[in-house]
């Protein structure tokens, strides 16, 4: 496994590798690795010859309340968690590589930041869209792989790809779970065991609006209410949103459709965590 931290050396090794008929997958990352990450990798491994990852904390997708040198880190043991599912290379460029002096360009999606998450962290899918971007013209991928936990960040990132004719496959990889149900995420470092027992309360009310489906209901309001009850049932959470949506444009929705996007996001003490799940009509279940 090599690790390349400029980005004229990443880009040559793309271009040999595509030269000599390789396809290539990428897993872009900040790092701190998880078993949601590996699966990430382990997709991208299956559908490509050659699979780079990218270990960057991008700080142009952090708003001014958000610490960007708090973002946990952990280069060694990503580097070993790397090479024990077989990426080829490890693209883990500086931020004055990634932003040098005078960097003045910025993809924006227009309509999709616009809920959810983007409604509490303006400025974040820009930050997003644009290194992605970046990322994806240094390694020159065919796929490139994300999470569905992050759903709104995969909607707008499919979007760019199609609005600006990019030639990539985006694959979106079902979320992965601790045992309890918890959704992996680097933030889930910063829980007490108090608070990571209460971010239970975000999977049980998945569970509850998957029930409240299945014995009929349909009513938006209905169901985000009792979403909304049982998370707060739990101590130190505190709820950002609890959306019933359109998984395609993310409007909000009065009433279920075939198939509706629940989002959550909540803050349990001071972490922000953030779960959702498409919920389909009894009938296609
Ligand atoms: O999901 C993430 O870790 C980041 O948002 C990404 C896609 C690597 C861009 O910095």
């Amino acid at each position: 496994m090599d690790v390349i931290a400029t980005i004229q050396e990443m880009q040559e090794r793309s271009d040999k590798l595509r030269a000599a008929g390789r396809t290539i997958a990428l897993v872009p990352t900040m790092g701190f690795l998880h078993e949601g990450h590996l699966e990430l990798m382990r997709a991208g491994k299956q559908h490509a010859d050659e699979l780079i990852i990218s270990i960057f904390v991008n700080p142009t997708q952090f708003g001014p309340g958000e610490d960007v040198d708090r973002y946990p880190r952990d280069t060694k043991g990503d580097l070993q968690k790397a090479r024990s599912v077989g990426v080829d290379v490890v693209f883990m460029p500086s931020a004055e590589e990634m932003y040098p002096d005078r960097f003045q360009t910025r993809v924006q999606v227009e309509d999709l930041p616009h809920h959810l998450c983007g409604l509490s962290r303006p400025g974040h899918f820009d930050g997003v869209a644009t290194v992605v971007a970046k990322l994806f013209n240094i390694t020159r991928p065919h796929l490139a792989v994300f999470g569905q936990k992050d759903y709104q960040q995969l909607a707008v990132i499919s979007r760019m790809v199609m609005d600006l004719n990019m030639d990539i496959r985006i694959l979106g990889v079902p979320t992965v779970r601790e045992p309890d149900g918890l959704a992996m995420s680097s933030r889930n470092s910063y829980l007490s065991p108090e608070e990571r027992r209460s971010a239970l309360g975000l999977k049980k009310s998945i569970d509850l609006a998957n029930e409240l489906l299945r014995t009929g209901e349909r009513r938006a309001k209905t169901i985000t209410d009792a979403v909304r009850s049982l998370i707060l049932s739990h101590p130190f959470t505190d709820i950002d949103y609890v959306a019933l949506c359109d998984p395609v444009t993310l409007e909000t929705l009065d009433a279920l459709e075939e198939e509706t996007l629940l989002a959550l996001a909540v803050r349990v003490g001071k972490t922000r965590l953030i779960d959702n799940c498409l919920l389909r009509k009894a009938s296609d279940q």
